[in-house]
């Protein structure tokens, strides 16, 4: 019997999640039909209860529902447990998981072929979305994971639960070297990062944005300054077979779906 799953956001409208896991069902031979909810914003745990009850199996969280959902659930994994945002719920029993950490880690490591041990990793912003990713970065065996936030006190408040990890302006960073600079900033296509310092950016960096569409401001400038760049949809791609593997039990074979979304 088909077995029902969908994204809820809000919105959701322009998701290419829908033809991801459409993508993986047909690779895998699963029997799925994944759609799109869009909940209105106060009422996201009764939209998750009307798919429950109509036999939905499993959800993708996106913005802005994704602590809600943490909330929501009954048992977490203990990598989302430590974003305190789930991207993965399993209904039966009010389950949730976080797979965004681990999807930016395998684009990283294993579509872009940055190694990441020992690595220092600055990631801009310190919202549900770079929560999200410290886990698994600090998992992958980084050297050095520095949060740099227009608001310094929010990016305390991560790195207070996360000891390893350091908060910093980004005006204080001017002297600092990174190997991989991941814009976790919803910041988006609206405007320019907030001050991040020229020279972090050039060679030999990988300028990592987990946002995907037209290109931010922040990729053209890395691109300008000769920094190896990337948007986010290898992320995309790697969190929703992540999270197809947390349901399903089978991993799909994200590269032919990644290579078809960029057109090749
Ligand atoms: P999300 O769940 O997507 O992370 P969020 O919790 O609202 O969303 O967090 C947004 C993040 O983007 C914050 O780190 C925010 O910085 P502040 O905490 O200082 O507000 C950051 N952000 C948004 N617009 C930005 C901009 N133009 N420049 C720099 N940081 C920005």
């Amino acid at each position: 019997m088909t077995e029902r799953y969908a994204l809820i956001g809000h919105p959701v409208a322009h998701s290419k999640s829908p033809f991801i896991h459409q993508r993986f069902a047909r690779s895998t031979s699963q029997d799925i039909e994944y759609g799109l909810i869009e909940a209105p914003l106060d009422r996201f745990e009764e939209t998750v209860e009307a798919f429950r009850r109509s036999g939905g199996k499993g959800l993708n969280v996106t913005l802005p529902f994704k602590e809600q959902a943490f909330a929501w659930c009954k048992q977490t994994t203990p990598r989302a447990a430590e974003a305190e945002a789930v991207n993965t719920l399993t209904l039966d029993d009010a389950h949730g998981d976080n797979t965004d950490g681990i999807g930016l880690v395998r684009d990283v490591t294993l579509n872009l072929s940055v190694q990441l041990r020992g690595k220092a990793v600055l990631i801009m912003g310190a919202g549900g979305a770079a929560r999200g990713v410290v886990p698994a970065l600090l998992e992958s065996g980084v050297g050095r994971v520095v949060l740099a936030n227009r608001t310094l006190g929010r990016a305390e408040a991560v790195a207070a639960r996360f000891p390893s990890v350091e908060a910093r302006t980004f005006e204080s960073l001017v002297s600092e070297r990174f190997d991989v600079i991941v814009n976790a900033t919803s910041a988006g296509l609206s405007g320019e990062v907030a001050a991040l310092p020229p020279a972090l950016l050039g060679p030999g960096v990988l300028a990592y944005d987990m946002t995907y569409g037209s290109e931010t401001p922040f990729l053209a400038g890395a691109r300008r300054a000769k920094a190896q760049t990337s948007d986010g949809l290898g992320m995309l791609v790697e969190q929703a077979a992540e999270s197809f593997f947390v349901w399903r039990g089978v991993r799909p074979d994200t590269a032919p779906v990644l290579r078809e979304l960029r057109g090749g």
